[in-house]
Parts: C-alpha cells; sequence; structure tokens
C-alpha cells in the first residue's frame, strides 16, 4: 500500500502527507437534518466564527473526493479587514459575513485528459463538502458565483493557474434574516429524474 502511494506520489508530484485516517468527533446532527437543514443566508451579523470551527469546516473539505485523488483545491480564508474590503470589491455578495472562503482549483494539479478537466467538479465537490459541514455544525453560508473572477484574481494575487471557483460566507446569521423564500421551491423528482 505504501509503495503503491509512493509511487502515485512520484508519477503526480504530490506533495500531500499521507496519514493515517483522522478520528472525527460525531456531531448530534444526522446527515438527512443537515441536508434539509442547510439554506443560503444572505444578511449576516459580525460575529466571527472560532477557529475550531472553521478548522472543521476546512477539514471537511480536505477529505472530500477528487478525480484521481490529486486534490487540486485552494482554499483561500479572507477574514482579515483587507481581505474583505477585497472581496466587497469583487463581490456584491459577502451580506457582511465576517469570513469568507475563496474556493479555487489549481488546473495544473487537476486530473486531465484529451482536453477535459475535472477542477471545476473537484473543487465543488469540496465546496459541498465544507458548506455542509459549516451547517452541520451551526454556521450559516451561502454559495456565491457572483464575483469578477478576474478583478479577484488580481486583487489576491492569485497565480495564472489557480482559478476560482466559488465564495463561501461563513458566519451567524442576522436576527432579522428572514431566510431565503426560494429555499423551499424544489421541483418534484418527475422533473428531474428519469428511470431508464
Ligand atoms: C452554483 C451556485 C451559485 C450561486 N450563486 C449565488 C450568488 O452569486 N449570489 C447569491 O446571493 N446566491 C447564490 N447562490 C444561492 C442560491 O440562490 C440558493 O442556494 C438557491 O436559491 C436555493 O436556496 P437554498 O440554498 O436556500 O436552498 C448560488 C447557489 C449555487 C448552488
Amino acid at each position: 500500500m505504501m509503495e503503491k502511494i509512493a509511487e502515485l506520489r512520484k508519477k503526480y508530484n504530490l506533495k500531500m502527507r499521507v496519514e493515517r485516517y483522522t478520528v472525527y468527533q460525531e456531531d448530534s446532527n444526522d446527515f438527512e437534518t443537515v441536508i434539509r437543514k442547510r439554506t443560503a443566508t444572505r444578511k449576516f451579523k459580525e460575529e466571527k466564527i472560532d477557529r475550531e470551527k472553521l478548522n472543521k469546516i476546512l477539514e471537511a473539505g480536505r477529505i472530500a473526493p477528487t478525480a484521481k485523488n490529486l486534490q487540486p483545491q485552494k482554499i483561500y480564508v479572507a477574514s482579515s479587514k483587507e481581505a474583505l474590503e477585497k472581496i466587497d470589491k469583487v463581490s456584491p455578495c459577502r451580506y457582511n459575513a465576517p469570513t469568507v472562503l475563496i474556493v479555487c482549483s489549481d488546473k495544473e494539479i487537476a486530473w486531465e485528459k484529451e482536453g477535459e478537466s475535472t477542477y471545476e467538479m473537484d473543487a465543488t465537490i469540496v465546496a459541498t463538502h465544507m458548506m455542509l459541514e459549516a451547517t452541520n455544525i451551526g454556521v450559516d453560508n451561502i454559495w456565491i458565483k457572483m464575483f469578477d473572477k478576474n478583478k479577484l484574481k488580481e486583487e489576491f494575487k492569485l497565480g495564472e493557474n489557480i482559478e476560482p471557483i466559488c465564495l463561501i460566507p461563513l458566519g451567524y446569521k442576522a436576527e432579522d434574516y428572514q431566510g431565503n423564500p426560494l429555499h423551499n421551491v424544489r421541483k418534484d423528482l418527475e422533473e428531474t429524474v428519469t428511470f431508464i
């Protein structure tokens, strides 16, 4: 097993640590509850999330599956005043969140074959893991696509191969936040699923 891992590391120039499965503390929320509870938050309080919670969210992204396990994700945690001001310059959708994850993917690391790359898929799975874990531990969140990609790359001096995929503002919803009216609007399964 370790030989195989060493071979893969060499072949794909991977620098990742190979470690034992991380022991994880279970939370009281079951999965069904979490996926139903998750919803877009568009008004946050100033209150920051603590480092322990942030680490749990990042860890959930770390263990996400990626094509060939190449883990091309690059996550930037924006929480300083300066970084948040930059986010506001490139997106109208921070909604006052005190922390924003900038989820990116390194195109040079992601699996690619015949011009098809999984860089975006990989990063969206990572982002989904983090979003669900945030909900699991009571941290409100939202997925944001509305941002100026080129401006963001420029503001944060991201490398040419680093592709921003989405932003995830994190925090606690404002007391007067009414909730996302679209949250409970979902198509019937018949409209999206075909048994063949
Ligand atoms: C790929 C994607 C992109 C999104 N982009 C934005 C965005 O730029 N701004 C925003 O306010 N909400 C954005 N959202 C939030 C969706 O509008 C929201 O998830 C959807 O209405 C379903 O509601 P719910 O998350 O409360 O269940 C995005 C969600 C997804 C999955």
